[in-house]
């Protein structure tokens, strides 16, 4: 394999993606709370992921109150009862047997759950979890380094793994595989080649985009789930419960309005809580009732179906200035001055699953729900 020569174990791995843990903060805090410069820098998503929050200080907020309303159990976890219910199965058989647990991916858009169930599982397996993403590992020495320090049973957590290189990728097959890493010591004609054991460990990946995953890793994982988008009721249920946490009087009608405009989407919903929390208190609003919520929805400009002013661009887009599609994602990407990766992995899913836009093999088109949603009338037959 080409990667062994990439490998250079004499050099000390670049550890710095897990200082936080070093230094004792709580699983999660390592990746969440203080990001590497590599991890979130070069990907635009991340950041844009949280619009309309733009400031480097909101983000942070963010980033803050998301750790603080992560859920802590599988009991704490609302909704996605099927993955639940497998996943708790998984999890039970390997702590009877005292196995380690397979290798599990989870796939789905951002705000969904996919890093709190990482969590959960090493919580629940009652063993450490090291974390990373794939644009913070740069060399296949640093995942090296990483692979082989991890205990038996630990939880190592990649975050957007689909970025990972390719020659790193490949370090992680045998590891996988045969909880074996394949290095080269030396470099030219002296090199050797060696192989060392690691500790069985669980391997969960997480990612945005399956689709860009190599077939190769992908297969090496030995449970794969989709988190899908949240439905109203479990989104209410989500609301009221951070809002328990955050001691915000919220009542149900408010919950179910905040719930129909979250896009199906947690991390929204947290957001959209926190903003109408601010709403509130200024206007000395003792409880969040539906009119609560409704006003500072507005103020937000968050529209019935939860979209807000990008949503409702990218639908204006392709309506008005590109006759209804198809148009690639590059151009609609363009005309609204976003980037292509952002509209396809935090607008596009939620517009798609709701029927708004549709996706043809020319490229996207806004469906009559979206022509309606706009008010603007369909122009002559187009088919
Ligand atoms: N099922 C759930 N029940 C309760 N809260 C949830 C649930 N899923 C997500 N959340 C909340 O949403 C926030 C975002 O979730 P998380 O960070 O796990 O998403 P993610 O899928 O990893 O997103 P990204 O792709 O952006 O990394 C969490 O901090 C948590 O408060
Ligand atoms: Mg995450």
């Amino acid at each position: 394999m080409k990667s062994k020569d990439e490998i250079e174990i004499a050099e000390p791995a670049d550890v710095e993606i897990d200082s936080a843990f070093a230094a004792g903060a709580a699983p999660g805090q390592a990746a969440n709370a203080s990001p590497p410069k590599a991890a979130r820098k070069p990907h635009a998503v991340r950041d844009r992921d949280r619009a309309p929050l733009e400031s480097p200080a909101a983000v942070e907020e963010e980033v803050v109150f998301d750790l603080s309303l992560r859920p802590r159990s599988l009991d704490d976890f609302i909704g996605q009862e099927r993955l639940k219910k497998i996943l708790g199965m998984s999890i039970d058989a390997a702590r009877q047997r005292g196995e380690v647990l397979d290798h599990v991916l989870f796939a789905g858009p951002p705000g969904l759950g996919k890093t709190s169930l990482a969590h959960i599982i090493a919580r629940e397996l009652g063993v450490n979890l090291r974390a990373t993403s794939g644009p913070a590992i740069e060399r296949a020495g640093d995942l090296a380094a990483i692979v082989n320090d991890l205990d038996e049973g630990d939880v190592l957590f990649i975050d957007e793994i689909h970025r990972l290189a390719r020659q790193i990728e490949e370090i992680l097959y045998p590891a996988m595989e045969d909880f074996e890493l394949n290095i080269v010591v030396g470099k030219g004609p002296g090199a050797r080649s060696m192989r060392l054991a690691v500790k069985p460990f669980t391997l969960i990946g997480a990612t945005t985009r399956s689709g860009l995953l190599s077939s190769p890793l992908r297969d090496r994982f030995g449970q794969h789930f989709h988190l899908a988008f949240y439905d109203r009721a479990d989104l209410s249920e989500i609301v009221r419960r951070s809002a328990r946490l955050l001691n915000v009087r919220l009542d149900d009608h408010g919950a179910d309005e905040l719930a129909g405009r979250s896009r199906g989407t947690p991390r929204i919903a947290n957001r959209l809580l926190r903003r109408v929390r601010d709403f509130a208190q200024v206007n000395d609003a003792a409880i969040v009732t539906r009119e609560v919520a409704l006003a500072a929805l507005e103020l937000l400009e968050i529209d019935a179906c939860g979209f807000d002013r990008m949503d409702r661009a990218i639908l204006a887009a392709i309506i008005d200035k590109f006759d209804g599609g198809p148009v690639g994602v590059e151009s609609l990407a363009a005309a609204v001055g976003e980037e292509a990766d952002t509209i396809g992995e935090v607008y596009e899913p939620y517009l798609l699953q709701e029927g708004f836009v549709a996706r043809t093999a020319r490229g996207r088109v806004a469906t009559p729900r979206a022509y309606t949603h706009l008010g603007r009338t369909r122009r002559g037959p187009l088919l």
